[in-house]
């Protein structure tokens, strides 16, 4: 795969159509010391497609992954199957049926796997099962008794792989359809919720005190639950509890918390308040967009607003877990609801920063459910399209069927909670969902770049040296990052040009700091390649060691390393049109 990839780009420079050798290589990572056990996917930015004298789109550094995604193939099909090809919807449909079957082809060679491996069968059947029992155990407790909703899903998903293979769209769309919104829609019309007291005394919520957040607060102390309100404005807070008390009763607990998640809090300040509350539901809900609807990365919001969207979006949820979990796993049950968001779901521009926070929730989420399997502790994710709150007044939209008020958001998410643990909550963004995909499929240009090997980092220098760029390495040995420059000066010639920068990206580093390192560097490719893992296999989230600071850490280091030198290099890159 290295070898693939380090070619094509060449071959594209000896033919001319690149200036890229005049140009800077800009190279952070730890160039050489990947854990074997890495095999994240590198995302590189993908170059523009060109026209050539023959009209033809290609595109340079068009990697082939090793998996298309189905976009992707449905782009590919677009691309190269010339004047006769078929209309767009039938090669959508094509694109979905290579996929489903390559889908199926991976599920047999796995089962095959575990078939040959008795003890690995075996936990992930017990893994499935616990999963599948704590979700169904929890779905009758007030809602629809639905006994055969396993049997339900089972008979939906057969029913979507047979319309998958034989690949006719329509099928498609109504099995799903009827799968992630007919389900769901017919458990809206039941006028109970189900039992969240059962999990514990108190519910928490952050951003409690408007919006989604308050709506939650008040449902949950509906269901007699007592509240711990989390929010940065103290007043705002005893207003919102004044209001929750006359809504349910004023026996109705309530608890306060004035916390500021765009600050780096202590895991101790919120811990110290919670652990007397034996607490059975936990809604990591607070989450910051733009402050006007325009969230271009570089013209209007900067680093430091962007440092403060990810701490507020992700690094709130991993605190709260931190701080709520070890009590949740302790007494055998709970329910986490973490609040992501349709974006994640859609290319979403313009909202970049935003649109990744919500990505990360998401596969935290998941990520985590599997962990938690058969704990009793059940981790969930929510990802609703517009609700009418103050976050999307510049959007100018009406509350309707389409845009729900909070309150109607809420009521039909909690009320759909046990059918699918991760999904919008609400009818109309299930729907929309669909639609999204189609038009992804439809309408998709081909963005991503996937694939990494071990030395990833160091392998992309080397290569790019050997083309005439000059390199800027970037890693937090000053010591190894000279070894590798001595390496590649072997291999480049003496002349080649490189610069070396020791930083540690686990650190909080000032933009200007990077920007004074880059100055009069004409930078032609950056290559955001720099990612840290566990340093053992066992990335249990509770686990001694994988602390909170360990968490952050791998957030700095993966997240705002990226966002960071982005931010650096970005700007010169658009000014000079490449
Ligand atoms: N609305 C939508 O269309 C939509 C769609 C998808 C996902 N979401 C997600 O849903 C969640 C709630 O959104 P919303 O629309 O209800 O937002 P909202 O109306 O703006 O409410 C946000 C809540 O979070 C609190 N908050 C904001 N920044 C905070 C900070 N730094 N520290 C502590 N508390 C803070 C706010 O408190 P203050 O009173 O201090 O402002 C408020 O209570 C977010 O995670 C959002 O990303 C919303």
């Amino acid at each position: 795969m290295s070898t693939e990839m380090s070619r094509k780009p060449r071959r594209s420079m000896a033919s001319g159509e690149d200036t890229a050798s005049t140009q800077e290589l800009l190279c952070h990572g730890d160039l050489s010391t990947f854990p074997a056990s890495y095999s994240g996917d590198c995302a590189l930015q993908d170059v523009p497609l060109k026209s050539s004298s023959r009209g033809k789109f290609t595109n340079p550094y068009h990697l082939p992954s090793k998996e298309p995604s189905v976009p992707r193939l449905a782009a590919e099909n677009t691309l190269t199957e010339g004047p006769n090809k078929p209309p767009a919807v039938v090669q959508v449909s094509l694109s979905w049926k290579r996929a489903a079957q390559d889908r199926i082809k991976q599920a047999i060679s796995l089962t095959k796997k575990y078939v040959r491996n008795p003890a690995m069968l075996k936990e992930k059947a017990t893994q499935a099962m616990h999963m599948g029992k704590e979700w169904y155990q929890y779905t009758p407790a007030a809602m629809l008794d639905v006994r055969y909703y396993y049997f339900i899903v089972t008979a939906f998903n057969l029913l979507l792989l047979y319309t998958l293979w034989s690949w006719n769209l329509l099928l498609v769309a109504l099995s799903w359809a009827a799968f992630r919104v007919g389900f769901p829609a017919v458990l809206q019309l039941k006028k109970t919720m189900p039992n969240f007291r059962s999990l514990g005394e108190w519910a928490v919520i952050t951003g409690a005190t408007d919006g989604i957040g308050k709506s939650y607060a008040k449902q949950m102390a509906k269901c007699g639950m007592g509240v711990v309100l989390v929010s940065r404005n103290q007043e705002r807070l005893d207003s919102v509890a004044e209001e929750i008390q006359r809504l349910a009763g004023s026996s109705t607990k309530v608890r306060i918390i004035a916390i500021d998640f765009t600050h780096d809090i202590e895991l101790e300040t919120v811990k110290s308040q919670l652990d007397d509350l034996e607490i059975g539901v936990l809604i990591n809900n607070v989450g910051l967009g733009y402050p006007n609807s325009d969230g271009t990365f570089l013209d209007v919001n900067g680093l430091e607003f962007h440092r403060k969207m990810v701490r507020c979006n992700v690094d709130s949820m991993l605190l709260m877990c931190s701080a709520v979990l070890p009590q949740m796993q302790e007494r055998k049950k709970g329910l986490v609801i973490n609040m992501g968001s349709m974006t994640s779901e859609t290319q979403t521009a313009f909202a970049s920063v935003y649109a990744s926070t919500k990505a990360f929730v998401e596969a935290f989420s998941f990520c985590l459910a599997q962990e938690f399997a058969g704990t009793g502790v059940r981790i969930t994710c929510t990802k609703p399209g517009f609700v009418q709150t103050k976050m999307i007044k510049n959007l100018g939209l009406s509350e309707s069927f389409m845009t729900p008020s909070p309150d109607t958001y809420v009521e039909s998410h909690l009320k759909t909670i046990a059918t699918i643990p991760i999904a919008s909550g609400y009818w109309f963004h299930d729907l929309a969902e669909l639609v999204l995909i189609i038009e992804t499929c439809l309408f998709c240009s081909d963005y991503m770049i996937t694939g990494a090997t071990d030395g990833i980092g160091k392998s992309y220098a080397k290569e790019m040296a050997k083309s005439g760029l000059g390199v800027v390495l970037i890693s937090r040995n000053q010591e190894r990052l000279d070894n590798v420059a001595d390496e590649i000066r072997a291999l480049a010639g003496p002349t080649a040009k490189i610069r070396t920068i020791a930083m540690d990206f686990t650190d909080d580093i000032a933009l200007e700091t990077v920007k004074s390192q880059l100055d009069g560097l004409e930078i032609g490719v950056l290559i955001n390649n720099v990612g840290m893992s566990y340093p053992k296999r066992g990335g249990r989230f509770l686990k001694s060691g994988n602390d909170l600071d360990f968490h952050r850490k791998i957030i700095r280091c993966n997240v705002d390393s990226m966002v960071l030198m982005s931010t650096a290099v970005l700007p010169q890159m658009q000014d000079r049109r490449k």
